[in-house]
């Protein structure tokens, strides 16, 4: 998978850009507040169809305009895929794949992969485990659609079951609806559940063999999915967790949220026995959650049978030089994209990012 060019308009500090890339490593530097997160956040945005900043579609646009607009061309292995975003001030934004407009943003995800990492994604490790559920989300919706589809499923009916809490006076008038919204809940729960499982048993060992890589083999990594519905993920998972739904049920009620659910999951993370997110030092959670991504890396292209595209912001900033040697040997598997603030030796295409523009420095 790779980018073959951008073009964008009004996106961020970008006015106008028409940019092509190398298929190996394309480096960006620049000092700060010039653009290099915003032009890795553009091409990400024509992947994942959000950003990674959790920040709204609007302030995307650039100050002052009232719409904007990437178009990303890339080349698969089977097929070429050329995403365009079309963002608005006035209405929703409109993506488009190879000129057919798509109606759900479910029809983006998976066309083109990407594993992003930037040292703010130490919150991986570090932060709620909200993050680790959205670690998995991403990665696992990326290569698998029913995936991103159940879990906007699972949203809608959590939702439901909550509201139900608080539009009924009484217990006993929870009880008269309350089924429905638990079946639903249940089968869906049981099919995130179980994909969750799969995908940390599949992505544990690429991410002891990155950790091992970084560290320089010094630390044993473990991760396990620790899930949130109370039950054992067996054949028996959705008599069980439906008996645990009705058993919470008083205690639900009185809160006002369901307590159990796959909306409540974490992955346990370990270094030679000791939890990372409590007890690991700053370099060694930065180094956890790098692994995790290129682990994300690999699991991909087992999944897909081609690799994702890398986006790598500010990393050497956080790095000591043994680390982010290694971690550039990752880097050639796959066509990469780095920001940096200072010029390195990078073997790539190197381009300076100056105030919303680019110059390539090869030509
Ligand atoms: N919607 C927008 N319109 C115009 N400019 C914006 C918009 N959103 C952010 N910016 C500006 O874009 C500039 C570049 O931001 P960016 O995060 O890409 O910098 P950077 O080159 O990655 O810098 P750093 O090295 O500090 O990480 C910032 O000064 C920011 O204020
Ligand atoms: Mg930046």
């Amino acid at each position: 998978m790779k980018v073959v060019s951008l073009q964008i308009k009004n996106f961020r500090n970008y006015k106008n850009l028409n940019v092509n890339f190398d298929d190996n490593v394309n480096v960006f530097i620049g000092k700060n507040a010039q653009g290099k997160t915003n032009l890795l956040e553009s091409i990400y945005f024509c992947c994942i169809g959000k950003s990674f900043k959790s920040a709204k579609d609007k302030d995307l646009i650039c100050w002052g305009e009232d719409t904007g607009k990437i178009k990303m061309t890339t080349q698969k292995k089977y097929r070429d895929v050329t995403v365009e975003v079309n963002l608005s001030k006035a209405k929703k934004k409109s993506v488009k794949i190879n000129d057919i407009p798509i109606k759900k943003i479910g029809d983006l995800i998976g066309e083109v992969n990407v594993v992003f990492f930037s040292p703010q994604e130490l919150k991986l490790v570090k932060e709620s485990p909200d993050e680790r559920r959205r670690f998995m989300d991403i990665d696992i919706s990326q290569s698998n659609k029913r995936y991103f589809y159940q879990l906007s499923r699972y949203e809608k009916i959590l939702a439901n079951r909550n509201k139900l809490f608080k539009n009924c006076s009484t217990l006993d008038a929870v009880k008269e609806t309350v089924d429905i919204w638990d079946r639903a809940l249940v089968t869906a729960a049981k099919f995130l559940a179980f994909e969750r499982k799969k995908f940390v048993e599949e992505i544990l060992p690429f991410a002891v063999a990155a950790h091992h890589f970084i560290s320089g083999g010094k630390e044993e990594l473990a991760i396990t999915y620790k899930c949130g519905c109370g039950v054992s993920l067996d054949e028996k998972f959705e008599e069980n967790m439906s008996k645990l739904l009705k058993k919470n049920l008083e205690k639900d009620y009185k809160l006002g949220y369901t307590s159990i659910g796959v909306h409540r999951d974490d992955l346990d993370i370990f270094l030679n026995g000791t939890e990372v997110k409590n007890f690991g030092s700053q370099g060694q959670q930065r180094t956890v959650a790098l692994s995790l991504k290129l682990a994300e890396l690999e699991a991909l292209k087992q999944r897909q049978g081609e690799y994702p595209i890398l986006l790598l912001d500010d990393v050497f900033s956080e790095l000591d030089t043994e680390r982010q040697a290694r971690l550039l040997k990752f880097v050639g598997r796959t066509q990469t994209f780095i920001t940096c603030t200072d010029e390195r030796n990078l073997e790539g295409k190197n381009f300076v990012v100056k105030d919303g523009n680019i110059i390539n420095l090869n030509n």
